[in-house]
């Protein structure tokens, strides 16, 4: 059919056609918003999911309704390797300089301005012109501890906003790969505004295993924020989530193409985009034909080992790779960390290095001790694709005393 029409958004953080399964969600993260604008106290949210289950499309549409609601939003992406004042410093200038436009500056606006310079110079980041707020910010965000600096600022910022009457929205996505320090530098200002009952919302997404992350930072995390989780959609939303974008353009599918794709993407968003998107350009015409589906299934598979796996795969090294694979041999769901090992032929300490490396990458997560799982929806389908052959691991040997070197 028509590329030109073609209605589907495959891609990270495309805002897709229709946005199913997430009324609930989005309905309590409302009413969250509502109370935290009324100076009510409110729990922050972390979203949480696996890849490509919708998180950046759900924290968007998050962000546009606190924006609509009158909040003033900073958003920024957790790139890997800690550089959160960096990222963050400009996004709470550009929020004071909004609150400025509202009344000519008031007393916590100027005192939000000189913590925010005090932070800037604490922790070497630009944030451009500064031009109010000359007092200096007697001892506060200025010891170089994030943890004890980000509080302050944070606080700064809300009291700021609470003087303006608004409310401020903190948007943080892929929250995992927050260093520990940052991620606990996050829960303490938010537990610290909780305290004072400010106006500021935090909203933050990322793989499962923030929550955990959050919990080791600081204990009382799994207390200050709501953990909604971000899942694979049940049937009739990935029935929706497929079908009324086509419905849009004046096509249908048959029940039976439905069923295949479907089944093949197991309900998962980013999958179903993709399938649509190369069904609706592989099809002849409307309605799309179960023949239009399986004659398409295998380009989209080879288009997703290319680009969504393959980026994934490559990013590890060899020992990393075959970790994966013999996670992969034990198929889809959480797997044992002891089995995993077994199937490489060495003991789970062996590995204990290599599998908190694929942790750290965000490649794989532990819901409970001792599990493993992937973070990526159907890796290990892909990862018998991409290597047929489990070979065992041999580690190298030490050399003990008196071995020589050949
Ligand atoms: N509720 C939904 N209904 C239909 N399509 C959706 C839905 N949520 C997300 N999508 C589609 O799924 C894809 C992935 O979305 P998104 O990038 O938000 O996922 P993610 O969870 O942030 O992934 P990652 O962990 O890789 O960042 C996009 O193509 C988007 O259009
Ligand atoms: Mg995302």
């Amino acid at each position: 059919m028509d590329r030109r029409n073609n209605p589907y958004a495959p891609g990270a953080g495309l805002q897709p056609p229709e946005l199913a399964g997430r009324d609930k969600l989005i309905e309590t993260a409302t009413i969250d918003m509502e109370r935290a604008l009324a100076g009510r106290p409110t729990k922050g949210m972390m979203l949480l999911g696996l890849r490509g289950v919708g998180k950046t499309v759900l924290l968007n549409r998050l962000l546009g309704i606190a924006s609509a609601q009158g909040f003033q939003t900073a958003k920024i992406e957790a790139p890997e390797g800690g550089t959160l004042p960096e990222l963050l410093a400009p996004e709470l200038r550009r929020i004071l300089y909004a609150l400025d436009l509202r009344t000519s500056a008031g007393h916590k606006l100027r005192q939000a301005v000189t913590v925010l310079r005090s932070f800037a110079a604490a922790f070497k980041v630009t944030v451009g012109e500064l031009e109010f707020g000359i007092e200096p910010a007697a001892g506060l965000a200025d010891t170089g501890r994030l943890q004890q600096d980000l509080p302050d600022l944070l606080i700064a910022v809300a009291e700021a906003a609470a003087e303006r009457k608004v409310a401020v929205g903190l948007f943080i996505d892929e929250v995992q790969y927050l260093s520990p320090d940052e991620l606990a530098a996050v829960v303490v200002a938010c537990h610290q505004i909780a305290q004072r009952n400010l106006p500021l919302l935090f909203v933050g997404a990322g793989l499962p295993q923030i929550a955990a992350l959050a919990g080791n930072a600081k204990s009382y995390a799994e207390r200050l924020f709501n953990y909604p989780q971000v899942d694979q959609l049940p049937p009739e939303a990935a029935r929706a989530a497929l079908v009324r974008p086509a419905e849009g353009e004046g096509a249908a599918f048959e029940d039976a193409a439905v069923g295949a794709i479907l089944t093949a993407t197991e309900g998962y968003p980013y999958f179903i985009q993709e399938w649509g998107s190369q069904v609706w350009d592989a099809a002849p015409g409307t309605p799309i034909r179960l023949e239009d589906v399986v004659d398409a299934t295998p380009g989209v598979i080879a288009h997703l080992d290319a680009n969504f796996f393959r980026v994934r795969f490559d990013r590890l090294t060899a020992l990393q790779q075959k970790y994966l694979r013999a996670m992969a041999e034990l198929g889809p769901g959480p797997k044992k960390t002891g089995e995993i090992a077994t199937a490489l032929g060495v003991e789970a300490a062996t590995v204990a290095t290599v599998r908190q490396q694929l942790i750290d990458k965000g490649m794989v997560w532990s819901q409970r001790h001792g599990e493993t799982a992937f973070t990526v929806p159907m890796f290990d389908a892909f990862m018998r694709r991409q290597m047929p052959i489990l070979e065992k691991h041999v580690p190298r040997q030490r050399r003990t005393k008196g071995d020589r070197a050949i």
